[in-house]
């Protein structure tokens, strides 16, 4: 589709109008109900595929679509990406186990909008390494949000992320990126979750995108396995991933996609 929408920087970055977040607060703010809806369904025993079929109905209910299904040949609702898994993890009968963790990634379109967000879930009882994994990678998304104002540069989010994870010996993955996003699922610029401070395009007000670092508690390479989708940590180490959407305002940015009950932590504590 032809997108007349804003205009675009010399970076190829659309900035969009003022009445534009409207939209994507709707689109957020469903995407971010359905993570928090989806908690009580994850537990020991549960399938990633009873997940995916839940969210899958929640977004008809809510009279939007799913922006993955049909997605490059997606069939899913969903990306659930379960302990080594860095995502992009395909729902399946495989039951959940105690201990594991999980991610689970939903993007909707409402009224041409899109709203793309994930979080982190636990099956049962949480480990203290898997607890300060899943800390560390949402710190570490906030920290991200925080230096997204006017006048920084994607370098400065990134570099944020990269020096806050690596202090806690950990690892930032460099495979996969956040993205532009708006009236499109996947737009410039590359949201790189390491990097140098004033390095890469600066931010404007009426950019929107994505912020969702992935870290490990071992070595930061993945690979893609056999389907073509699922992303898992090379040495087999724990993974975990935080997302939200955010558009940048005069004076910082807006989280589309915030926990409207106030939930990000598995535990809820
Ligand atoms: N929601 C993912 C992202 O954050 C993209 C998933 S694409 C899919 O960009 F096809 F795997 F669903
Ligand atoms: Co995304
Ligand atoms: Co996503």
């Amino acid at each position: 589709m032809y997108e007349r929408r804003g205009r675009l920087t010399k970076d190829g970055i659309r900035i969009y109008d003022l009445s534009d977040f409207a939209g994507m607060n709707r689109a957020g703010r469903l995407a971010a109900t359905i993570l928090d809806d989806i908690a009580e369904h994850v537990f020991v025993g549960q399938t990633t595929a009873e997940l995916d079929r839940l969210i899958t109905h929640w977004v008809e209910e809510a009279g939007a679509t799913s922006a993955t299904i049909g997605y490059k040949g997606y069939q899913h609702a969903s990306c659930i990406s379960v302990n080594h898994v860095v995502c992009h993890g395909i729902p399946g009968d495989k039951k959940l186990k105690d201990g594991d963790i999980l991610n689970i990634d939903v993007t909707v379109i409402v009224d041409g909008w899109y709203g793309d967000t994930s979080r982190m879930y636990v099956a049962g009882s949480l480990t203290r390494k898997a607890e300060r994994l899943i800390q560390v990678t949402h710190d570490a998304l906030m920290l991200g949000i925080e230096a997204a104002r006017p006048g920084n540069t994607f370098g400065d989010i990134g570099a944020a992320i990269q020096t806050y994870v690596e202090a806690q010996r950990m690892s930032v993955v460099r495979d996969f990126c956040g993205h532009g996003l708006g009236r499109v699922f996947h737009a410039p610029p590359n949201v790189l979750h390491y990097g140098r401070p004033g390095t890469g395009p600066t931010l404007e007000e009426g950019m929107f995108f994505t912020i969702e670092p992935m870290v490990n508690l071992g070595r930061p390479e993945t690979k893609v396995l056999a389907d073509d989708w699922t992303a898992v940590t090379r040495d087999k180490s724990l993974s975990a991933q935080f997302e939200h959407s955010v558009g940048i305002t005069a004076q910082g940015c807006e989280v589309f996609t915030l926990s409207p009950a106030g939930h990000f932590h598995p535990t809820y504590g």
